[in-house]
């Protein structure tokens, strides 16, 4: 048995986040300026076929067992039903979700549940279309809605929503949200927002916290801690109501999760990352290109996640954001 991607404290990486594009077709305000970023050069991005082969070490070599498809949008990517299907027939089959703005779920939920798929998560921080207008810069709410109904009629559960709340703009949207997914059958996360914007915007002042939003849920909602162990996952759930509705809460900022990380990152350009927040990062593109064997890829992996840090340091004096922003990375 070969070693998987230990850290130097004890945490082991489980969980692969594949970033499949950097570009997106919501320009949301806490993520991108109106006229997008400066995407990533073509030659740059791996092929389809580099990515499932890296996929292919993570889960042959290094004991990956959930592969998670982000952007930018990875709905945007052409070849992500292949992409998919290649992850499926990885043995052992790891468990295959993606993290989508829901937009192209109406057209492709049902390919890409039969491509393999397991589930989704998708991005909706408000029932309004005026606002959804104003926070996305598109006027695409209602394909959203239909997008997670798609995904629930492919049998992609659960599905789980990601709500980032903006105070002044849809904080008071708290409620309202978790009333609309408890009765589709939605599971809802709230995130705290994290500093990872291209503008450099990001003030602790200027957001709503765990705390904050559980004190607006628990006006209206009996909230009891779930049973269900939360192994690695950043969201902390509650039951709502008795059940069987579960709410979530992603506290990055004021309850920070590092010390049960599970998670490894590639980018779209074929970049290892350790931590969301990494000011390094690894190249596994160079090598690949240059001819390098699978052991040697899995070992510049497991170099790489050796040196994993203990966790990000937003809380802490000099924090510095990552070069790349948030759309760039896969969240
Ligand atoms: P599930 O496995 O379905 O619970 O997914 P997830 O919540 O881990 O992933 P998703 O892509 O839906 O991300 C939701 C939010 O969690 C986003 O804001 C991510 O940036 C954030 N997130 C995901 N992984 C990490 C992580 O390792 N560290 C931190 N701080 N945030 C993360
Ligand atoms: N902090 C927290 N969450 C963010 N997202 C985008 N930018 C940020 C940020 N700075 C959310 C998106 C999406 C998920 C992948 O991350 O809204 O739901
Ligand atoms: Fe919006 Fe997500 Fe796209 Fe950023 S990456 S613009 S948050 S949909």
């Amino acid at each position: 048995d070969t070693p998987g991607l230990v850290d130097a404290f004890g945490r082991t990486a489980t969980d692969l986040r594949v970033s499949l594009t950097d570009r997106c077709n919501l320009r949301c305000t806490y993520c991108m300026p109106a006229e997008g970023l400066d995407w990533l050069p073509g030659g740059d991005l791996l092929t389809d076929a580099e990515l499932v082969r890296l996929i292919r070490i993570a889960v042959e070599q290094l004991g990956v067992t959930n592969v998670r498809f982000t952007g930018g949008e990875p709905s945007l990517r052409k070849g992500i039903a292949d992409i998919v299907a290649a992850t499926a027939a990885l043995q052992p089959r790891p468990r295959i979700s993606m993290t989508t703005n829901g937009i192209g779920l109406t057209r492709r939920a049902a390919a890409l549940a039969e491509a393999g798929l397991d589930r989704v998560n998708v991005s909706l921080d408000t029932l309004d279309r005026e606002r959804f207008a104003a926070i996305t810069r598109r006027d695409r709410l209602d394909d959203v809605l239909a997008g997670l109904a798609a995904a629930r009629d492919a049998g992609l559960a659960p599905v789980k929503v990601n709500a980032v709340l903006l105070p002044g703009i849809n904080d008071d949207e708290a409620v309202p949200l978790l009333r609309y997914c408890v009765e589709q059958g939605y599971h809802l996360r709230f995130i705290e927002q994290m500093p990872l914007d291209p503008q450099h915007g990001w003030d602790r002042a200027n957001m709503v916290t765990a705390a904050r939003i559980l004190d607006m849920l628990s006006e209206e909602f009996t909230l009891t801690e779930s049973p269900s162990p939360r192994g690695g996952a950043p969201a902390e759930r509650w039951v709502v109501d008795g059940g069987p509705a579960e709410v979530g809460v992603i506290a990055s900022v004021t309850r920070p999760f590092c010390g049960d990380c599970d998670r490894t990152r590639l980018t779209a350009d074929g970049a290892l990352r350790s931590c969301l927040f990494s000011q390094q990062e690894t190249d596994l593109r160079g090598p690949l290109r240059a001819g390098a064997s699978d052991a040697d890829l899995a070992e510049v992996w497991r170099a790489t996640m050796w040196a994993k840090l203990a966790g990000h340091r937003i809380n802490e004096a000099g924090f510095a954001q990552p070069i790349r922003p948030m759309s760039a990375i896969g969240g």
